[in-house]
């Protein structure tokens, strides 16, 4: 008989934290990862108007921010307690396309800064997962990818 092994919660957070120690994430490699990528992103001239519309100058917030939001995703670290959907919803300048814009964006930012190359589709696997259920949110749609493998 096979025997199915249903792993724990807390197995899986152990997981988690362990694979990015491995991969060398930590709380300093997020810092520099979210600092150079928005740094991007507010010169970029599709993806800089949209934020700077919302945002404005005031960044310090949105980047402590965006730096639980990714300690959590990628180490558990159970920081971010914020509502993505609607901070999105309510963009008006928003659109489906601007999605692969940010992930092609995020990546290249990822190559030029991970600590280890496998860093890069970790961080890629559960940017696009939530990338597409934004999108989701937004067009009221299932974008056409949706269920493709990554
Ligand atoms: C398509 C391009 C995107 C644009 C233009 C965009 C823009 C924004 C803006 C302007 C805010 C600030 C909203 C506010 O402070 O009220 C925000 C918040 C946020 N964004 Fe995005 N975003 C994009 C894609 C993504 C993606 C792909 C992710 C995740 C993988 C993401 C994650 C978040 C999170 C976690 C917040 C904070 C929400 C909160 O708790 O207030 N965004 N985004």
């Amino acid at each position: 008989m096979t025997t199915i092994r249903v792993r724990s919660a807390s197995e899986r957070r152990r997981e988690i934290e362990q694979t990015a120690a491995a991969l060398g994430i930590d709380d300093a490699y997020i810092s520099t990862l979210v600092e150079t990528f928005y740094g991007r992103v507010r010169a970029h001239e599709v993806l800089g108007p949209i934020f700077a519309a919302e945002i404005g100058d005031d960044w310090d917030p949105h980047l402590a921010k965006m730096k639980d939001f990714w300690a959590s995703v990628v180490m558990n670290a159970g920081r971010y307690s914020g509502k993505p959907v609607p901070a999105h919803t309510k963009l008006p300048d928003l659109q489906p396309w601007h999605f692969k814009v940010w992930l092609d964006l995020f990546e290249q930012t990822l190559a030029d800064t991970a600590p280890h190359p496998d860093a890069v589709p970790y961080f890629m696997e559960r940017a696009r997962r939530i990338a597409r259920s934004l999108e989701f949110a937004i067009s009221g749609l299932p974008p056409l990818n949706a269920g493709a493998r990554p």
